[in-house]
């Protein structure tokens, strides 16, 4: 790992666009906001930049990276679009879903950073400061999500600073992001297939496909070999304290994370509580999620016990974070 950079910060804005468009040309990495969380930015075709990328996150290799792109045009230069995958394009870039596609014949993007499969995830985010770094740079770039691996995705730039600091170039900060989880991950194979939850809700893509979309073989994350998302990994999104699911009670030495308007018992007593939505409003609960799990895992209690929340619209993609957050490790 590359450390001891000196990692510069600075506003959204023209002047933070030009800068980061100058460090990714320069093989550096670069975090920036999209709508659903801060990724961690490098040039699409340069190798060397991505395997810093990995190194700086820790994240395992085999674990493929989604390109980012302002526009269609450029998505389609990166990768093949059947009917299928051109309507959901058009029905929700930009925006938070990501394709898998078959990679075109002169895909610019490093074999690296697709782990050597032939199929790319592309992504066109919706972010405006995304978009200006995208356009300044004007290559595809590949960025996960800009946390050390297996941690809290950030949804603040502080968040990128705590994990990141001393390993990255720059950091553009564009204040809280809207949505707080990250994108759909829709393959598009024979049967379009949802890879991972995400922002952009299950009921809404299979409106537009007019059917429904197909589960993986395996459920992701059950076995780390399988190959369809390899980076759904079991334990991921994991604050330091142990993650309790499904509480109606809390013990004193835990921290509660709540939803909705009830008052479990112990609740007076508890480390500290945060509720995602005391309206139980979903979107609202998703763009709080990974803020609170860090807030609540620095008060140092011996467990986060959170309440249940429904297994609807962006509660899928909420309760999938959060069993993987609540994996023994
Ligand atoms: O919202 C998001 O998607 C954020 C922002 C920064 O855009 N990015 C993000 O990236 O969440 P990351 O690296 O944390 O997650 C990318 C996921 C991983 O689970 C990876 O395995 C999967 O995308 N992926 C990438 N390429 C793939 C491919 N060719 N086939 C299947 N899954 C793929
Ligand atoms: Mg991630």
């Amino acid at each position: 790992v590359k450390t001891g950079l000196e990692t510069l910060v600075l506003p959204a804005g023209l002047a933070g666009a030009e800068a980061a468009a100058r460090r990714l040309t320069a093989g550096g990495l670069v975090a920036f906001p999209t709508e659903t969380v801060y990724g961690l930015g490098a040039d699409a075709a340069n190798a060397a930049a991505i395997a810093h990328l990995y190194a700086a996150k820790g994240r395992p290799a085999f674990n493929p990276l989604i390109a980012h792109v302002p526009d269609i045009a450029a998505a389609r230069r990166i990768g093949r679009f059947d009917a299928r995958a051109l309507r959901l394009a058009e029905a929700f870039w930009p925006g938070p879903l990501t394709l898998v596609v078959p990679k075109t014949d002169d895909c610019p993007v490093a074999d690296l950073a697709t782990a050597g499969l032939d199929t790319v995830a592309i992504r066109i985010p919706a972010h405006e400061v995304a978009q200006a770094i995208l356009r300044a740079f004007g290559g595809a770039v590949v960025a996960p999500s800009a946390n050390i691996s297996g941690h809290v995705s950030p949804t603040l730039a502080a968040h990128v600073a705590s994990d990141l600091s001393g390993r990255i170039d720059l950091i553009v900060d564009g204040g809280p992001v809207a949505v707080g989880v990250e994108s759909t991950i829709v393959g598009c194979f024979e049967a379009p297939m949802l890879l991972r939850p995400g922002g952009l809700s299950r009921d809404r893509i299979e409106a537009v496909l007019g059917a429904p979309l197909a589960r993986p073989p395996v459920e992701p994350g059950g076995d780390d070999s399988q190959p369809l998302a390899p980076g759904m990994l079991a334990s991921h999104y994991a604050p330091r304290a142990q993650v309790r699911l499904g509480a109606q009670d809390v013990a004193p030495d835990e921290a509660l994370l709540a939803f909705g308007p009830a008052r479990l018992p112990g609740v007076d007593a508890a480390v500290a509580v945060m509720n995602l939505s005391p309206s139980a409003d979903l979107d609202e609960a998703a763009a709080n999620l990974f803020g609170y799990l860090r807030s609540l895992d620095a008060k140092s209690p011996r467990a986060i016990a959170v309440m249940a929340i429904p297994e609807e619209e962006l509660g899928e993609a909420i309760n999938d974070r959060l069993r993987r957050a609540a994996v023994l490790r």
